[in-house]
C-alpha cells in the first residue's frame, strides 16, 4: 500500500513485561510511542509480509484507536490479512482460540489485563505467536532489541475501519475480516464439555453469579452461561465492557470482587460465584461463603478433570509456576502423572503444552487453562468448575473439604507490597539474594531452614536457561516462602512474598489462612527485614 515511511527514533523502556508491554495509557499515547512498538514487534519477529493477523483488545479506552493504527500499519508492511473482534473485542482466551483455529502467524493483543483502564489508567500490547500463546523469550528478546534500534516505521495513509459490522473489507491491499468476538470461543467450550449435563443442574435450581468486572467476559458469559445453558437472567453481573471498567479495578480476587465477595459471604449466598478479569483470562472461584485459592482451584481441577468429556482420558502431566503452591504436585503424585515447576508466566507453559508433556496449567495469580488453548482462560475454568460440580453432584465445600482429606491443605497467601520505591524493592531482594547461601539449616522464629535458592528454569523441550526467577526459603515440615519482583506493573515496584504450608492433621484443616501462616510470615519478615527496608508496616493486599 502506498505510503512513505515515518522517520524515528528509539523510545527509551518499550521493554516487555511478564506479559507485554504494559504502560499509562498517556505514555501509550504519546507521539510514535505505540507505532515504534508495533513496528518494533513486526521487525523482531521476521517481518508480516503476506501474513495474516489476529488484532483485538479488552475494550478498555485507547483499545479502537490503537487497534486502527495496528491495522494500517500492518497493511503498510504488507500483511495479507486481518482478523478482528466485532468492536475491536477479543478475549485473551478467544484471541488464542482464533489464531490457532485459522493458522494465523499470531496476533496483537491489547491490554493491561488485570489493571486499571482509562487516560490515567494502564494500557498494554502483546504479541502472541502462531501456537496462540505469548511470545517466547526469544521473541520478546528481538522485539526489545528493535525498539532500541528503530529508525522508521510503516503506516498507511488510510480512513478508519468499520469495526462496528461483522463482514470483510479492504485496507488498501490487506484485507480485514470483522468476526464475532464469541461464537467461535463458545463453539469450542461446548466441545470440551458436557453442556446437556450443566443445563441440568441449571434446571434443577442451582444459582450462580458470574462478576465479569465491567470488562471484556460479559458478552461470552452471557452467551454461553445464560443464553446456552439456561443459567438466570441476572447470572452475570457488570457484564456490559467498559473502557474504565466501569472505574473499577478488574482483578477477580477477593479485595477488588467485593460485591461478588459480599454476596458469597452473604445470608442467601448463590451456590457458585466466579469472577474473571479485564481481559478474560483469569478466575477467581467462591463457593458459599468460601473463597477458593487458585492455587486449590487448580489442583482440584486437576483431581476431577475426567469428568469433563475433553479430559476424561485423563491427563498427559500438569504445571504451575514456581510460587503456586504444591497441592496440585500432591493431586499429581498420586495420579502418577508428571508436575512441572515453571517461573511465572504463562509463556513458559507454551513448549510443555505443544510437546503434549501436559494438559492442565495454572498459577497462584488466577490463572488456569488447558491445551485446549495457549493462554490461561477465566471462562474455561468457571465452566469445567460447573462441570465437575454437575457431574459430581458435590457442593463446593464438598469438594474442598475432600481435597485437603486427601492430599492435605497447602494453607496459601501472598502478600503484595506495592508501588514501593525501586531501589528500595531491590535493596530487599539484594540483601536477601547476599545471604541465601548461608541459610540453609538455620534457624529463624522457631523454624529450621531446609534450602534456600535462586529459582533458574531450564525447558526441558527446547533446553532454554532462564534465571533469577524468585528467591525461595523452604522450612522444615513442607512451609515455604518466596520473594519475587512483579513484572506487570507501571509504576514503582511491587513485591511479592508468596507463602504456603502444609497441614495434614485432619485436625487441622479448617483454620483461617492467615491463622495458620503466621508462623511463616514472621520468618519471612525477620528473614527479609522488608518492614525497616521499606518503611511500610503491611502489605496493601493479601490474596
Ligand atoms: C500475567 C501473566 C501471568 C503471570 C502474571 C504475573 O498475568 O499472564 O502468567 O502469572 O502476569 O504477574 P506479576 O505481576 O506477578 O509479574
Ligand atoms: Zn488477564
Amino acid at each position: 500500500m502506498p505510503h512513505e515511511p515515518v522517520t524515528t527514533k528509539p523510545i527509551e523502556g518499550q521493554k516487555p513485561g511478564t506479559s507485554g508491554l504494559r504502560k499509562k495509557t498517556r505514555t501509550i499515547m504519546e507521539p510514535h510511542y505505540l507505532e515504534n512498538y508495533v513496528q518494533s514487534t513486526i521487525d523482531g519477529i521476521g517481518g508480516v509480509s503476506g501474513a495474516t493477523l489476529v488484532v483485538g483488545g479488552d475494550g478498555r479506552y485507547f483499545n479502537d484507536r490503537a487497534i486502527q493504527v495496528i491495522l494500517r500499519m500492518l497493511a503498510a508492511n504488507g500483511a495479507a490479512g486481518a482478523i478482528v473482534g466485532q468492536g475491536g473485542l477479543l478475549s485473551t482466551p478467544a484471541a488464542s482460540h482464533l489464531i490457532r483455529k485459522r493458522g494465523t502467524a499470531g496476533g496483537f493483543i491489547l491490554s493491561a489485563s488485570h489493571n486499571p483502564g482509562g487516560i490515567d489508567a494502564d494500557f498494554g500490547l502483546k504479541f502472541n505467536g502462531p501456537n496462540g500463546g505469548p511470545a517466547s523469550e526469544a521473541v520478546t528478546a528481538k522485539i526489545f532489541e528493535a525498539t532500541t534500534k528503530i529508525s522508521a516505521y510503516h503506516i498507511a495513509e488510510a480512513q478508519e475501519v468499520d469495526l462496528g459490522t461483522i463482514g470483510t473489507t479492504a485496507l488498501g491491499g490487506m484485507s480485514v475480516e470483522v468476526v464475532d468476538p464469541v461464537a467461535d470461543y463458545a463453539a469450542l467450550m461446548e466441545s470440551l464439555f458436557d453442556f446437556p449435563k450443566i443445563k441440568a443442574l441449571f434446571t434443577s435450581g442451582f444459582r450462580m453469579r458470574f462478576d465479569a468486572m465491567h470488562a471484556v467476559t460479559g458478552p461470552y458469559a452471557t452467551a454461553i452461561l445464560e443464553d446456552t445453558l439456561g443459567a438466570a437472567k441476572g447470572t452475570v453481573i457488570n457484564g456490559t465492557p467498559s473502557p474504565d471498567f466501569g472505574g473499577g479495578h478488574p482483578d477477580p480476587n477477593p479485595v477488588w470482587a467485593k460485591t461478588l465477595m459480599d454476596e458469597m459471604y452473604g445470608d442467601d449466598a448463590p451456590d457458585f460465584g466466579a469472577a474473571s478479569d479485564g481481559d478474560g483470562d483469569r478466575n477467581m472461584i467462591v463457593g458459599p461463603h468460601q473463597y477458593v485459592t487458585p492455587s486449590d482451584s487448580l489442583a482440584i481441577l486437576a483431581a476431577h478433570a475426567h469428568r469433563a468429556p475433553a479430559y476424561a482420558s485423563g491427563l498427559a502431566g500438569v504445571a504451575r509456576s514456581m510460587p503456586t503452591s504444591g497441592a496440585v504436585d500432591r493431586v499429581a503424585a498420586a495420579q502418577g502423572i508428571e508436575c512441572y515447576e515453571t517461573p511465572t508466566g504463562w509463556k513458559f507453559f507454551g513448549n510443555l503444552l505443544d510437546a503434549g508433556r501436559v494438559t492442565l496449567c495454572g498459577e497462584e495469580s488466577a490463572g488456569t487453562g488447558s491445551d485446549h488453548v495457549r493462554e490461561k482462560d477465566g471462562l474455561w475454568a468457571v465452566l469445567l468448575w460447573l462441570n465437575i460440580l454437575a457431574d459430581s453432584g458435590q457442593s463446593v465445600a464438598d469438594l474442598m473439604a475432600a481435597l485437603w482429606r486427601d492430599y492435605g491443605r497447602c494453607y496459601y497467601s501472598r502478600h503484595d507490597y506495592e508501588d514501593v520505591e525501586s531501589d528500595r524493592a531491590h535493596a530487599v531482594m539484594n540483601g536477601l539474594r547476599a545471604r541465601l547461601a548461608s541459610l540453609s539449616g538455620t534457624q529463624v522464629g522457631g523454624l529450621t531452614i531446609n534450602f534456600a535458592d535462586e529459582f533458574a528454569y531450564d525447558d526441558p523441550v527446547d533446553g532454554a536457561r532462564t534465571e533469577g526467577q524468585g528467591l525461595r526459603i523452604g522450612f522444615e515440615g513442607g512451609a515455604r516462602v518466596v520473594f519475587r519482583l512483579s513484572g506487570t506493573g507501571t509504576v514503582g515496584a511491587t513485591i511479592r512474598m508468596y507463602l504456603e504450608r502444609l497441614e495434614t492433621d485432619p485436625e487441622a484443616l479448617s483454620q483461617p489462612a492467615e491463622e495458620a501462616l503466621r508462623p511463616v510470615v514472621d520468618a519471612a519478615l525477620a528473614l527479609s527485614d522488608l518492614k525497616a527496608l521499606t518503611g511500610r508496616d503491611g502489605p496493601n493486599v493479601i490474596t
